[in-house]
């Protein structure tokens, strides 16, 4: 091989593990996966409405909507994907840890909380800790914010270097600086283009963020022992049963214990009625399940959330059920499973997990390059949650036709489809901060 050969071999080979690292690529694309649209089998979807349609106002269509087939759908969500949340209370105390009036160059301030939630009644004696962050515009009495799950500690969200550098159990990520499944000071900002808080702050956003590991750790070898599982196991119990929540429904009801806490919270400059949920791929997926639960989430926002999140099962393109059981199948309830190969007859997908948020606003966004993910499937899921958009009274997506790259539509749904691969960036916070002024903005 003549040099120029060998560099250029090399080269390929080094972005090709950096690509595989940081989860542009997947390590091993399954050897079934499809990305022939021809090969996309036909298929019909679940019934979304209710049987009965013809209540008249927009407001009794919405009392007929909350009281009966949403709370249906919910129900077969939980049954058939997620799993059931616990419906246990639990007692949150807070201690505020760290906090500036001056962060972000004075045009923030920064309060860091560290938040032990423990059930009310029950047997177990555990706890868990989350360490939240909290960002505010000045100026603000009651900011609207973004709030949402980061994967590896606060400290990656902005190079503020006061920022506490969480000290949980992290998957291995070399390329940003976990050592030994540990943060260390080099993973300062390493996702902080994922973030943008300095242009949420400009915009007159606040954010709050948390691990998600502090909820339920992401360990591949999961085993349901840590986290947040156990605080509601009965007497004997070492596993979700077989229709109990996952990784992703506890992640979920993490987001849903913060943002109550948030509501009771005078000092700080945040309304927790205008929040926005936002989640990035497996956190998309979270953020989803989290906003179709908890109607208290003012708006949600899917950022290439893909299988088991935005994408239409029943497409079977990209990534399926049967690949995510192996490496992430805990992330769902265990009866998910037995969808593996049969997704024509599970008796949801996803434009109902959608039409769960409505009449709340929906940014859906995909990527390009993330066809593992996709696009096309996020986008008819968003399509097809519209007919509940439109049936109370609200815009869901009228276009007929796939938006084109990088020309974004928003109505009560919003959705883009931007160009470049898997990932968070300042294109999609622009679309988001744009549909956030329309929806949040008093
Ligand atoms: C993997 C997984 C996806 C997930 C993604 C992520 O690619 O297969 O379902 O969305 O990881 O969370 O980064």
């Amino acid at each position: 091989m003549v040099d120029s050969q060998m560099v250029y071999h090399r080269r390929y080979l080094i972005s090709l593990v950096v690509l595989v690292s940081t989860g542009i690529l997947q390590a091993q694309e399954p050897a079934d996966t499809n990305y022939d649209e021809s090969k996309v089998p036909t298929y019909t979807l679940p019934p979304l409405l209710p049987k009965e349609t013809a209540a008249s106002t927009n407001a009794e269509r919405a009392k007929l909507w909350t009281s009966s087939r949403r709370a249906e759908i919910q129900r077969l969500l939980e049954k058939h994907v997620y799993g059931q949340t616990p419906g246990d209370s639990v007692t949150v105390a807070s201690k505020l840890v760290e906090s500036s009036d001056e962060a972000l160059g004075g045009s923030a301030t920064r309060q860091q909380f560290t938040l032990t939630i423990s059930p009310t009644s029950g047997t177990s004696s555990r706890s868990l800790q989350i360490d939240v962050l909290v960002y505010a515009p000045k100026g603000k009495a009651q900011a609207p914010a973004f709030i949402g799950l980061n994967f590896y500690g606060n400290q990656t969200v902005s190079s503020d270097p006061n920022i506490l550098i969480s000290k949980k159990w992290m998957r291995g990520n070399g390329k940003i600086g976990i050592v030994a499944n540990r943060a260390t000071e080099k993973t300062r900002g390493a996702y902080q283009s994922r973030w943008q808080v300095e242009t949420l702050i400009k915009r007159g956003y606040g954010l709050v963020t948390a691990y998600c590991g502090d909820i339920d750790p992401d360990n591949y070898q999961h085993d349901f022992t840590d986290g947040a599982h156990p605080l509601f196991y009965k007497e004997g119990q070492a596993q979700p049963a077989d229709n109990e929540w996952g990784t992703i429904g506890a992640w979920a009801w993490g987001l849903s214990t913060v943002r109550n806490w948030l509501d009771t919270q005078s000092g700080i400059a945040i309304d927790a009625k205008r929040l926005a949920i936002i989640g990035h791929s497996r956190l998309g997926k979270t953020a989803l399940w989290a906003g179709a639960q908890d109607e208290n989430f003012a708006m949600v926002i899917s950022n290439n959330s893909g299988c088991g999140g935005a994408s239409l099962y029943r497409r079977c393109y990209g990534e399926r059920l049967h690949h995510m059981l192996k490496p992430v199948g805990y992330w769902f309830c265990r009866h998910h499973a037995t969808y593996a190969k049969r997704e024509a007859e599970l008796p949801v997908d996803q434009h109902m997990l959608m039409a769960l948020v409505a009449p709340r606003p929906l940014y859906v966004a995909s990527a390009e390059e993330d066809r593992w993910a996709d696009p096309k499937g996020e986008f008819l899921a968003a399509k097809h949650a519209s007919p509940v958009y439109e049936w109370l009274g609200k815009e869901g997506l009228s276009e007929t036709e796939m938006p084109k790259i990088n020309e974004p539509v928003a109505h009560d749904i919003g959705y883009h489809v931007r160009s470049g691969v898997h990932d968070v960036t300042l294109y999609d916070w622009e679309r988001y901060l744009d549909f956030a002024d329309k929806h949040l903005a008093k």
